[in-house]
């Protein structure tokens, strides 16, 4: 009996850890503390041991109980409090057990965030551009400093169609060679800086879990003019992110290798839940991993027909790309990635309706 107790304790913390919303506390409460799950498996046990011991494993099953009651309900009241914290002002919360409700229609979740940050960088003076889902090699790849047979193509293994070298674009990258050469006369021309925002769908040949899709959406930037510099990148996110939160937001670089930028960051935003001292929704370390960054290496402007080394200007810009995906399960308190594409009405109407 105490080999048990100590055998579903392990099972329970290591079950715990991995809990991180509503549906997976759920999933651990029906397996340990429901009538079908492991405690009262216990309890049953009980009426076969003899009785002068009863006495003493009955005591210490109820122990037991309360203990996992007690952390559970510790782990309940942080996510709840976690996901309020996260909704961003004036979002909705997620609940994916209430019923549909939107006779209206609703809008999907990330084109709600799409649509916001779109206002947000429409107002930081950036123009909002389309572009293809089905892209060639040179535009998803060749143009981005990422030659045939390049390690880095491996990341972005995507689908192939039949037409030689076309495919489904694998990052909003793609579009950069596009946009640079439609903006970039204009930029030598009349000094207008190139400022852009892409918002896409994008593929990925990805097993698929809580984390990962094979169908996800990003929103690329980018910025090119006279003596553009990190400090310029770090500001334009630094103020998108706050507006995004509601609050001011800390950020930090950290190395990151792109082909097509140099030098290259990963940018992470200090962890608005605990302030940066470490809880469960940031994996103790403080800081949440938000987006990839850098300056525009210089063959990816020349690709694009930008003036690298010539004078009376050298141009220089910056890129990233925002996870769209990602901050819609952040804003919304979305646990699984898979919600987005399911279909399922009960989840997809809790959002804001038309
Ligand atoms: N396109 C990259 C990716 O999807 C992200 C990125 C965009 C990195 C812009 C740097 C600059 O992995």
């Amino acid at each position: 009996m105490i080999d048990m107790v100590d055998k579903f304790r392990e099972q329970f913390y290591k079950k715990l850890r991995d809990v991180n919303d509503v549906k997976s506390l759920e999933e651990l409460r029906l397996d340990f503390l429901s009538k079908k799950g492991q405690v009262s498996a216990l309890m049953k046990e009980l009426s076969k041991v003899p009785d002068e011991k009863k006495k003493e494993y009955g005591r210490l099953i109820n122990n037991f109980k309360k203990e996992l009651t007690d952390r559970f309900e510790d782990r309940k009241s942080e996510i709840v409090s976690l996901q309020e914290k996260l909704l961003i002002d004036g979002a909705e919360s997620y609940d994916e057990s209430l019923p549909v409700n939107c006779p209206d229609g609703s809008y999907h979740p990330i084109t709600l965030v799409q649509r916001e940050l779109e206002d947000i960088f429409e107002s930081m003076g950036f123009d909002v551009e389309d572009y293809n889902e089905i892209v060639d090699d040179y535009h998803c790849f060749e143009a981005l400093n990422i030659p045939e047979f390049h390690p880095a193509r491996d990341m972005q293994d995507t689908y192939y169609l039949t037409t030689p070298k076309e495919l489904l674009k694998s990052h909003t990258s793609a579009a950069q060679n596009a946009i640079l050469k439609k903006y970039g006369p204009m930029l030598h021309e009349t000094g207008r800086p190139i400022r852009a925002v892409f918002p896409g769908r994008c593929f990925r040949n990805e097993a698929i879990d809580a984390n990962h899709e094979n169908t996800f959406f990003q929103m690329e930037g980018i910025m090119v003019d006279k003596d553009i510099s990190i400090s310029n990148l770090i500001y334009f996110m630094k103020t998108m992110l706050s507006e995004v939160f509601g609050r001011e937001v800390t950020v930090r670089l950290r190395p990151g290798f792109f082909p097509f930028v140099e030098p290259g960051f990963e940018l992470d935003i200090q962890c608005l839940i605990c302030g940066g001292k470490g809880c469960p929704s940031c994996k103790n370390s403080g800081w949440l991993e938000l987006c990839p960054c850098g300056m525009i290496h210089p063959n990816v402007l020349k690709h694009g027909g930008i003036n690298t080394d010539e004078e009376p200007f050298k141009y220089t810009g910056f890129a990233f790309g925002l996870g769209l995906t990602r901050l819609a399960m952040m804003k919304y308190g979305v646990g699984d990635i898979r919600a987005f594409n399911s279909g399922d009405l009960n989840t997809l109407s809790q959002f804001k309706s038309i």
